[in-house]
C-alpha cells in the first residue's frame, strides 16, 4: 500500500479493542465505520451466538465474508473485524490488498480481563476456561495475523484513544 489509505481494517483476537478503536478512529477521520459482526447480525436478523447455535460456524463465516466485502466497498472506511476473519484465505487476500491492516494485540490475560467487563457472549470462548480457549485461538491464528498485518500494536498499556491516535499518526506519517 502506498499513500494515505482509504480503508483501515482492525484485526486481532476478542478483547483487543477493535470495535471501540474503530469507532474512535472513524470519528477522528470523519470516515465510515463498519463492524463485520454487527453487519452479520443485521444481514441475518440474529445475534452471533444464535447464528452459531442454529446454523453453525461455517454459516457465520459465509456471512462474515459477505460483510467484509460490503464493508470494503464503503470508502473511506474503518472496519472492525471479528477475531476469526483471518482464518479464511480469501478474507486475508482482500484485507491485505485493499486495506491498511492493523493487528491489535495484547497478552491473553489482558484480553480476558477486558472481556470480563463486557456482557457480549463469544460462542468460541464459551465454557469453563475461556483463557485456555483464547490461547488456543491465538496459537492457531498467529501466522494469519502476522501475514495480513501492515502494522502491529501491543495495546496492553494503551487506552483505545491512544491506539486510535497512534494509528492516525502512522497513517498521516507524523510523530506524536
Ligand atoms: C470470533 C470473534 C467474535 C465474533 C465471533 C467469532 C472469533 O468477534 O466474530 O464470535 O472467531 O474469534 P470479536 O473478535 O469482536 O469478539
Amino acid at each position: 500500500m502506498t499513500g494515505i489509505p482509504e480503508r483501515i481494517a482492525l484485526v486481532g483476537l476478542s478483547g483487543s479493542g477493535k470495535s471501540t478503536v474503530a469507532r474512535l478512529l472513524a470519528g477522528r477521520l470523519g470516515w465510515h465505520m463498519c463492524d463485520t459482526d454487527a453487519m452479520v447480525e443485521q444481514m441475518t436478523g440474529r445475534s452471533i451466538p444464535a447464528l452459531f447455535a442454529e446454523e453453525g460456524e461455517a454459516a457465520f463465516r459465509e456471512c462474515e465474508s459477505a460483510a467484509l466485502a460490503a464493508a470494503l466497498a464503503r470508502t473511506p472506511v474503518v472496519i472492525a473485524t471479528g477475531g476469526g476473519i483471518v482464518v479464511r484465505e480469501s478474507n486475508r487476500v482482500l484485507l491485505k490488498d485493499q486495506a491498511l491492516v492493523v493487528w491489535l494485540d495484547a497478552p491473553t490475560a489482558v484480553l480476558i480481563a477486558r472481556l470480563r467487563t463486557h456482557e457480549e457472549e463469544r460462542p468460541l470462548l464459551a465454557g469453563d476456561d475461556p483463557a485456555v480457549r483464547l490461547e488456543a485461538l491465538r496459537a492457531a491464528r498467529l501466522p494469519f495475523y502476522r501475514q495480513v498485518a501492515h502494522l502491529i500494536l501491543d495495546t496492553s498499556q494503551m487506552s483505545p484513544l491512544q491506539v486510535a491516535e497512534r494509528i492516525i499518526a502512522v497513517v498521516t506519517r507524523t510523530e506524536n
